[in-house]
């Protein structure tokens, strides 16, 4: 717990909202219900991020086949769990836990074969993963990995804000994973009934604010639950600005430097190229991918 609202920067040309999206239905792994946010139209728009999924449900059946052994190269996956208990393991030899209000982040570079699966048999499963590309230099670089469990997230309290500070960096408090070439800020933001917060982002960095409980007002819009805002790319922005309605809100914010480089997905593959791709399932076909 660090500053008083009082210290809080002041934005002077806050962004407003460009669009809103509203999450589509889907499955993906063996069958986990979840809702994809970020879709591949929006890949860039939304450049360095290319994929949101958020998931949250109360029924086992929703989520309990998991994600077994698949397959991921050229980019990064962040995996933020509010409630529930995940187990990961991968073909670089990693493993871990992933708990409530835990983050896993995951960079699969040049390849990794891995498995995401539920380890609780009934309760709430709720959170988001997160897809972050990575510039073609540093696509096949060797993976890497790192578990944070809830209390290594550092956050700040103000009035009415609680900030969770995933990645980048809120009111002088530094997430313990930074990337030069994207630059990523995300954030977990709680806000009581009417409370708000100011926060810098560049102006050439892509912005979006995903709402998952209440309503919050950003740029004269109201945003509402399971809605994303893509925020305007406005030339003399300093910053976002957020204020919730009466019921109090909790939205990510997540920003970062688009690397303006071709992207080429196909499912888990996301490269810069059709060669590179077909590559990659080359190299996963024949065993070399991980
Ligand atoms: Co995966």
């Amino acid at each position: 717990m660090h500053t008083p609202t009082s210290l809080l920067p002041t934005i002077h040309h806050p962004r407003s909202v460009e669009r809103l999206v509203q999450g589509r239905a889907t499955q993906d792994g063996a069958g986990v219900k979840l809702t994809r946010v970020l879709t591949h139209e929006l890949q860039q728009r939304l450049d360095p991020f290319l994929l949101l999924d958020a998931f949250g449900s109360d029924s086992r059946d929703d989520y309990i086949a998991g994600f077994p052994d698949h397959p991921h190269r050229g980019f990064e996956t962040i995996t933020y769990m509010l409630e529930g208990r995940m187990r990961h393991r991968d073909s670089a030899g990693h493993e871990g836990l992933l708990e409530s209000g835990g983050v896993q982040w995951m960079t699969a570079g040049r390849g990794v074969i891995h498995s995401e699966m539920p380890e609780q048999e009934d309760g709430r499963m709720e959170g988001f993963q997160l897809w972050l590309n990575l510039p073609a230099a540093e696509k096949m670089r060797a993976p890497w990995y790192r578990d944070i469990p809830a209390g290594e997230i550092p956050e700040w309290q103000g009035e009415g804000v609680q900030v969770r500070v995933i990645a980048g960096r809120s009111n002088g408090v530094q997430a313990p994973v930074q990337r030069e070439a994207t630059q990523p800020l995300y954030l977990d933001i709680h806000l009581a009934a009417g409370a708000g917060l100011a926060q810098p982002v560049p102006a050439t960095h892509h912005a979006f604010v995903y709402v998952y409980r209440g309503a919050l007002m950003l740029g004269g819009q109201e945003v509402a639950a399971q809605q994303m805002a893509i925020l305007a790319q406005t030339p003399a922005s300093d910053g976002i600005e957020l204020v919730a309605q009466t019921q109090g809100a909790r939205a990510i914010l997540v920003a970062g430097r688009p690397l303006r480089e071709p992207i080429v997905q196909y499912g888990p593959f996301v490269m810069n190229s059709k060669a590179e791709i077909a590559q990659a399932v080359d190299d996963y076909r024949s065993g070399r991918l991980a």
